[in-house]
């Protein structure tokens, strides 16, 4: 399966910053071995979709509402993702699951609402600093992809271990082997070929110089990129270190 390189924004980005990547990757993606898709925030999704029509970029929120629609003063449905755009969510990020004390069965909540608006999710799992010292990390994310999986579940997951987001530091090589290996065992048990053949990518410090090292283990099918996503000749040289 060809490799993901995703690049969420997080809460930064303005129309100007957007339109600049819209021209770079527009460029780029055809050279490429993997796919692409940015995640800008709500506000730009609108635009960097227009801008890469005619592109095989693709763009996606960083969050729905489990509702389909009603009475959520701030929040933005699914539905409303897919027609400014969007291809893709992320849900379940572990920025979402700490600021908004985001559970499980919301997750799981969520990605059946995407799923059903014609959305690809991209789940989110991944331990603490602390879970990891005390080496639950195992445990951890095995009960977040048994909870936050709906039966019949089609999407992405990405591991991304909570310390290694926005610090700098990232797991060893084999560690992030060892929870991938983990990982692919989990989906095949519970969702047979179509659990075989999911992408699992790994987000946390992709930066230029770690990428070759981390999107070429076994069973690490992209990677989910956030400060690094920003500028665009970081986020292209990550995309340029998966082999096809
Ligand atoms: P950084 O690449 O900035 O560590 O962020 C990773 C992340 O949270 C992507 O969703």
């Amino acid at each position: 399966m060809r490799g993901l390189v995703a690049g969420n924004w997080k809460m930064n980005g303005d129309t100007a910053g957007a339109l600049q990547m819209a021209v770079a990757v527009r460029e780029a993606a055809p050279a490429l071995a993997c796919d692409l898709l940015i995640c800008p925030p709500a506000t730009l999704l609108h635009t960097l979709a227009n801008a890469l029509v005619g592109t095989t970029v693709a763009v996606g929120g960083q969050d729905c509402h489990a509702n389909a629609k009603g009475a959520h003063t701030g929040d933005i449905s699914a539905a409303m993702l897919h027609d400014a755009g969007a291809g893709w969510v992320i849900l379940g990020h572990s920025e979402r699951r700490a600021d908004h004390g985001e559970t499980d069965a919301l997750v799981r909540a969520k990605t059946v609402t995407a799923t059903s608006a014609g959305l690809s999710a991209i789940v989110c799992v991944g331990e603490t600093e602390s879970q990891r010292v005390a080496g639950e990390q195992i445990a951890v994310v095995g009960a977040q992809l048994a909870g936050s999986l709906q039966d019949g579940f089609e999407g992405v997951i990405a591991y991304e271990p909570v310390w290694a987001i926005g610090t700098g530091r990232t797991p060893t090589e084999a560690d992030v082997a060892a929870m991938h290996a983990f990982i692919r065992g989990q989906l095949t048990q519970r969702f047979g070929a179509a659990g075989s053949a999911m992408r699992i990518l790994y987000g946390g410090s992709v930066k230029p110089s770690n990428a070759a090292a981390l999107l070429n283990l076994p069973e690490v099918g992209g990677a989910l990129v956030g400060g690094a996503s920003l500028q665009a000749a970081d986020f292209l040289a990550i995309a340029s270190a998966v082999r096809g």
